[in-house]
């Protein structure tokens, strides 16, 4: 079992990189973590290389993740919360998931073939709202060939943060032991 799992924290120790451990905790397997803040992987540059062509024009660590895409089993977006939505660094590496857009609208061909289920981890410092960073975790994951993905949200982590949070480390726990069952 191969889990991908996109971190948009730039925060070693914070509140989604909490949520991540205890996913990893629980799910085992093959597990490989992409970190939006410290990998070095760059954005989309819309060169349109993937127009034309499969996979992207940028050689970076990235090349590695699209062959981790075709293979995996699960993918989760995990991100704090920034103005609504998941993080910018996190939204730049995404970017180079245009490549999947490419295929599926402009080359005309089935981007990701093998199946996943998804999962999505956000963290609030507030109150929300977390629907439109959902919403965009969700469509991509879509675009990964993701057929489900069910969102674990915490909020109010500047009042008390996720690991002193019993109730959403099992929601965690939870949502690990069905991406096992898949
Ligand atoms: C630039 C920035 C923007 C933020 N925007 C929001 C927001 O819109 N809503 C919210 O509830 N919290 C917001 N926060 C708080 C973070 O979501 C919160 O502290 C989160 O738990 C941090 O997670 P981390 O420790 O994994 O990085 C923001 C924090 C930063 C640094």
């Amino acid at each position: 079992m191969k889990t991908l799992i996109f971190n948009g924290s730039p925060r070693k120790k914070g509140d989604t990189m909490e949520m991540i451990n205890t996913l990893k905790e629980e799910l085992g397997g093959e597990i490989r973590v992409v970190n939006a803040y410290h990998d070095g992987i760059r954005p989309c540059i819309d060169c349109r290389w993937c127009f034309k062509n499969k996979g992207c024009a940028i050689k970076d660590g990235m090349q590695e993740i699209f062959s981790y895409i075709e293979e995996c089993d699960h993918i989760v977006m995990a991100s704090p919360i920034y103005f609504g939505e998941i993080s910018g660094m996190l939204l730049a590496v995404l970017s180079r998931l245009q490549t999947y857009f490419s295929a599926r609208y402009l080359r005309k061909e089935e981007p990701v073939p093998k199946k996943k289920t998804g999962g999505i981890l956000l963290a609030a410092g507030s109150f929300g709202p977390r629907e439109k960073a959902e919403s965009t975790a969700r469509m991509l994951l879509e675009q990964l060939s993701c057929e489900s993905a069910a969102t674990v949200y915490v909020d109010g982590t500047d009042k008390k943060p996720v690991k002193e949070r019993g109730d959403v480390l099992e929601e965690i726990r939870m949502l690990a032991r069905t991406l096992k069952k898949d």
